[in-house]
Parts: C-alpha cells; structure tokens; sequence
C-alpha cells in the first residue's frame, strides 16, 4: 500500500470552508460546513486525511471576541434567553461528558490510523467543552469559580433521554472499552453513539434555529464547532461503514440495536420544556426531528444499513 502523506483535493467550495479562519467563519452558513459531511460521503477521505484536515482547521477559543455577544444578551426578551440557555445547556454540558469519556476509544482502537484520529478528536472535545464555558461566564455570568461548579450548575434539570444517554450510556460504553481494548462489538456500539447517533444531531437542531449575527463570537465559534464535527461523522461513517464490509451479519444488528435504543433517548432530550423554545422560532418539533431524520437515514445508507421506520 502507497504511504500516504498528500493533502486531498478538494473542490473550490469545499476547499474554502476547509481553510476559512475563525473570522471568515463568519461568513459560512452552518449548513454548507454540514455538508461536509454528505460529500464525505460520496467521497470518502481517509483517516489520514481527516487528520491532516484537522491540522489545517485549528482554531483557538482565545481569539473569539464575546462582547457583541453581551450586548446582544442584555437587549434580549426573556424567551430568547429561556430558549437559548435550554438548548445550551445540552452542548455544554454534553461537551464535557463527550470530553470525559472519549480516553478509552484511543485505548481500543484497532489501528495506530484511527487512534491519532480519535486523539484529535479529544482535543477538540475539550476545545468545544471551554468555548461554551467561556461564552457562560462572559455572556450569561456566573459567580461558579470552577468548571464543576458551572457544569453542576448548567446541567439540564429534568430530562430523563439526557440523564440516560449521557450519565449511563457514555460511561458505560467506555467503561467496557477501558475494561477490555479488544472488545470490537463494544468499539463499534461506542461510534454509533458518539459519531453517528449524538454528533449532528444536536446541528441540526441549532442550526435550524436563528443563529444571531454573524459577527458574533457565539456565531463563529459555533461554526468552527460544527466543522470540527463534520470530521468526526465522516470519521463515524468510516468506521462502520467498513465494519459491515468486513462482517455485515456481526456488525449490523449492533449498529442497528444501538440506534433503536438511542433515538427514543435522543428525541427525549430534544424536547423543550416549553413548546415556545421552537415554535417562536418558526419551526415545529416533528420538523426538527424529521430533519434528524433525513440525516441520519442519509449517514446510514452510506454505512450500508437501513433503519425500519
Ligand atoms: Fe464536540
């Protein structure tokens, strides 16, 4: 096999959403960075490339400016602040669970290719994990001295989907790498949950709502975010996709119980406590979830499994 250290060739949109700074992040719809993920698909990059994209989309949270931010937040109705905290909620603590539980995945993986790429991706978790601290303390305000404090402080209230996928299920798929490296079943349950069924969903549902100005630090980190994301899907999409090439008749029915079990979950945790959190926004709840999905149906045919409706 050809060593491969070539940058990939991308086609000129693609190319500069691959390349844009945080600033002209700015300037990118969160829906063209997720499309990313779709080409990905029709074109699949290596692990290597993910890799060497990563490398060329580093961004720091240092360099975003919140102060518009602010200034927005405290010219904001009461809703808009109601809807906004409710859905961060969600990323920020979500980011640090993410964060807290991915070690194991490196430890398992079954090639030197995929544990460089799963170590890039604890990076950026941890990155994702501060960005939402930072915009906490500097938007919102806070008086919490730590993180743990804030996280405490952050974590959704009640929300049974939510305590499940991110209190029992995370840890204890991680557990069972930790536990046993070799476990390829529990590998493969694991980037289900993590690449396929939890990273993008939550885009989606963000992206479909009004981000703000495009100025914002909110806007760019956000999107800096999502591309990030887009890395770790195709990365997902990868994994199983060439886990049910090697061994259809194993594989699939663990990617497909696993789903089966997160979706309700997910759903679940996607339920506002109060209907307004999206329907001020102009979009119904069965819309969010049927854009969901689309994506996921989309993630799925690729991998080469289909879902029963
Ligand atoms: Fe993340």
């Amino acid at each position: 096999m050809a060593v491969e250290t070539e940058r990939e060739k991308l086609e000129p949109d693609l190319e500069r959403i691959a390349r844009a700074s945080l600033k002209e992040l700015g300037d990118i719809r969160i829906d063209d960075v997720l499309s990313f993920i779709d080409r990905g698909i029709e074109n699949m990059p290596s692990y290597m490339d993910l890799y060497r994209r990563w490398e060329s989309q580093q961004w720091a949270v240092g360099d975003l400016d919140f102060s518009l931010d602010r200034q927005d937040w405290l010219d904001a109705s009461e809703m808009d602040r109601k809807a906004t905290l409710w859905s961060h909620r969600l990323f920020f603590n979500g980011e640090e669970r993410v964060t807290s539980t991915l070690a194991p995945f490196v430890w398992a993986a079954p090639s030197p290719e995929v544990e460089i790429f799963l170590s890039t991706q604890m990076v950026d978790e941890a990155r994702h994990t501060v960005f939402f601290e930072r915009w906490w303390r500097e938007v919102v305000g806070t008086d919490a001295p730590d993180m743990e404090t804030l996280l405490r402080h952050v974590r959704p209230e009640v929300n049974e989907g939510y305590d499940t996928l991110f209190y029992d299920r995370l840890p204890s798929t991680a557990q069972r790498l930790a536990s046993n490296p070799r476990d390829v079943d529990a590998f493969i349950e694991g980037v289900t949950i993590y690449h396929i069924a939890l990273t993008g969903q939550r885009f989606e549902l963000e992206s479909m709502r009004e981000m703000g100005t495009t100025d914002r630090g909110f806007y760019r980190g956000f999107t800096a975010i999502a591309r990030d994301e887009s890395r770790h899907v195709n990365f997902g999409i990868k994994v199983l996709q060439e886990a049910v090439r090697e061994d259809a008749a194993r594989f699939a029915p663990i990617i497909q119980k696993t789903l089966v079990e997160c979706l309700p979950l997910i759903s679940n945790t996607l339920d506002p406590p109060d209907p307004r959190y999206i329907t001020e926004y102009g979009h119904t709840e069965s819309e969010i979830l049927q854009f969901a999905f689309d994506s996921l149906n989309k993630r799925l045919r690729a991998i080469g499994i289909n879902l029963a409706a």
